[in-house]
């Protein structure tokens, strides 16, 4: 049985992956900063005795160490850490933001990311994934949405550097961008029917983790339904490395 750590296990798109690495067989241990939602995901797999809970962060080094700690507490082994982490909406134009709050919007979207991988990219078991989660406002201008989009598009480069300086390490290193939004829980009831569900999510991660020669680039982009589970297309002039 693989070992798979989801920190963000109990976000909208977490939940997905969760549920879909649960499916396929995974020992999943699920992560947040808040006790209650991991408790409500055990108790909505309670037949899962391959679920496990630890509620930490990964705000800053030290609170990731100690999260680190405690997983090591309930398994031995890393095959995959995800990271689905996300900071708080807050919606307005760039110009009504103060220096020190953009500086907070970018701790929560983009620090929380460079701490994880920094603490959890060591932590992988040889020939294993990190992964982690990012956005499509990286490219796009959606009004109010200016600091998540600087924070994406930051994270991303973040992930090519990262990828190309700890090249002769032992596992793969992706960030898979979700260019759609995402039916997840909260917005079942909103949602088109295009938009990629967070069960899409998690097969697409659990297609990545299982066969990481089929997604070879670092930068990986899931942009529709149909794409679930599937290799990418590669567009003329983008950087997929
Ligand atoms: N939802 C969408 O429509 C959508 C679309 C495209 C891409 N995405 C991408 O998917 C990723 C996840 O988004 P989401 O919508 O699932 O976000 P979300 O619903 O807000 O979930 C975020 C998760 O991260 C946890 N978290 C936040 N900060 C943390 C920290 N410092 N340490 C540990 N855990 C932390 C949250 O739980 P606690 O608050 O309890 O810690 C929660 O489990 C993001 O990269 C986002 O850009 C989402």
């Amino acid at each position: 049985m693989k070992n798979a750590l989801i920190v963000g296990a109990t976000g909208e798109v977490g939940k997905g992956i969760t549920g879909e690495l649960l499916a396929a067989g995974y020992r999943v241990v699920a992560s947040s900063r808040r006790q209650e939602s991991l408790e409500s995901l055990l108790t909505r797999y309670p037949a899962e005795s391959s679920l496990q809970i630890v509620q930490g962060s990964v705000e800053d080094e030290a609170s990731a160490s100690a999260l680190l700690e405690a997983v090591r507490t309930k398994v031995d082994r890393l095959d995959a850490v995800i990271v689905s982490v996300n900071g708080a909406a807050d919606m307005r134009p760039l110009v009504e933001w103060s220096s020190g709050d953009l500086l907070g919007a970018l701790q929560q979207n983009l620090i929380s990311h460079f701490v994880s991988a920094k603490t959890l990219i060591p932590a992988v078991a040889d020939g294993g994934m990190y992964l982690a989660i990012g956005g499509g406002m990286a490219d796009f201008v959606f009004p109010g949405n200016g600091h998540i989009s600087m924070g994406q598009a930051a994270q991303r480069m973040m992930f090519r550097y990262l990828s190309n300086e700890l090249s002769a390490r032992p596992l793969h290193i992706r960030q898979l961008t979700i260019a759609s939004m995402v039916n997840g829980e909260k917005k079942r009831d909103v949602a088109h029917p295009q938009w990629v569900t967070d069960t899409d999510v998690g097969q697409h991660v659990r297609a990545i983790l299982e066969r990481p020669d089929m997604f070879p680039d670092a930068i990986l982009t899931l942009r529709s339904r149909k794409q679930v589970g599937k290799p990418e297309q590669k567009r003329s002039a983008e950087i997929t490395h």
